[in-house]
């Protein structure tokens, strides 16, 4: 099995915000390399048991093997985490005492360049799929959406400010020849992008993300997802979402808040018929945010946001 590592963001952070317990059942949706997952089995021991999913096989294949030790203990489901409600009725129907997403690519995922996640590999072609059997490739999204929707998406996705230009120059440049290769695109975007504007980072770090997004479809049904989570936990029972940029955050935070809300009838009805009660309580008021010494350390660290909600 290949060297390429995973280091978990916010691990203690996590643990101690999930509050595991030994006994306890619990829900990691993206078990990337098995690092959070492998801290959950070991703090819920004798008895814990943890159910995990991941798009990737690649990373199914990898956690089996780093948590060996605790056999019998876990099950490993290659599958969306968007699958919550199929696998908790399945494998969980009394709900779990916690549940883990930590949203994104893993490093391993990042460091095979081969997966065309990493404006750093410019022969590698634009794959981009977390799982081989989705159908979308970032080849796709560059040669055949409108030019239109391509704006939308490094400006909505990647907050890139100048979305506009390299939309319009990759739908001139695929007209002269297909953009199938990491360099292709690094050169449309590096001629997209005024030199003055070039110097936060890598001109093609937006675009790639907001590629990987689309391909993904990460932000399609989080909402509902994490609303459905934070509902299949026990009374007590906690979720931990970690997020790594803007777009997700606000997501996790909207709908903690509105499963936060409680009776929103008029003050002056002397009784609800809204019918409406809180479901969870944000333990979070704020994002925690990595500590000083795990950002100098991980540079994942950097843009991370966790946040914790329990079920009343
Ligand atoms: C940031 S990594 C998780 C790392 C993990 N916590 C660890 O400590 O090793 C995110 C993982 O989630 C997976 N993933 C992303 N979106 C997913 C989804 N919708 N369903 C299942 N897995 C997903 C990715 O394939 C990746 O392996």
């Amino acid at each position: 099995m290949s060297e390429l590592k995973h280091v978990p963001v916010m691990l203690r952070e996590t643990l101690k915000g999930l509050c595991v317990k030994s006994g306890g059942l619990y829900f990691d949706g993206t078990l990337g390399g098995g690092g959070h997952s492998y801290e959950i089995l070991k703090e819920s021991a004798p008895d814990g048991r943890l159910i995990a999913t991941d798009l990737d096989s690649y990373a199914i294949e990898r956690a089996s093997e780093r948590l060996k030790e605790f056999e019998g203990r876990f099950t490993l489901v290659k599958s969306n985490f968007k699958d919550f409600g199929e696998i908790k009725d399945r494998l969980a129907p009394d709900g779990f005492d916690g549940i883990l997403l930590d949203l994104g690519v893993s490093s391993f995922q990042l460091d095979d360049r081969s997966r065309g996640f990493s404006y750093l590999a410019d022969d590698e072609l634009l794959d981009m799929r977390m799982s081989r059997d989705n159908p979308l490739t970032a080849v796709t999204v560059l040669n055949e959406y409108p030019e239109k929707e391509l704006k939308r998406i490094f400006a909505e996705y990647g907050e890139e400010k100048f979305a506009d230009r390299i939309a319009k120059k990759v739908a001139e440049e695929r007209k002269k020849t297909k953009i199938e290769r990491v360099g292709q695109l690094n050169a449309i975007i590096d001629e997209s992008i005024p030199r003055k504007f070039k110097k936060d980072g890598h001109p093609s770090r937006r675009v790639f993300q907001a590629l990987r997004i689309e391909v993904n479809g990460e932000l399609d049904g989080l909402f509902e997802t994490v609303t459905q989570m934070a509902r299949g936990l026990k009374k007590g029972g906690r979720i931990a979402v970690i997020t790594f940029h803007s777009l997700e955050d606000r997501i996790v935070k909207r709908a903690f808040k509105e499963l936060e809300t409680d009776c929103i009838c008029d003050k002056s009805l002397p009784v609800c018929v809204c019918g409406r009660k809180k479901e969870i309580e944000i333990i979070t008021a704020h994002p925690i945010t990595a500590g000083e010494e795990e950002r100098q350390t991980n540079s994942r660290a950097k843009s991370a946001k966790l946040r914790i909600a329990e079920k009343v």
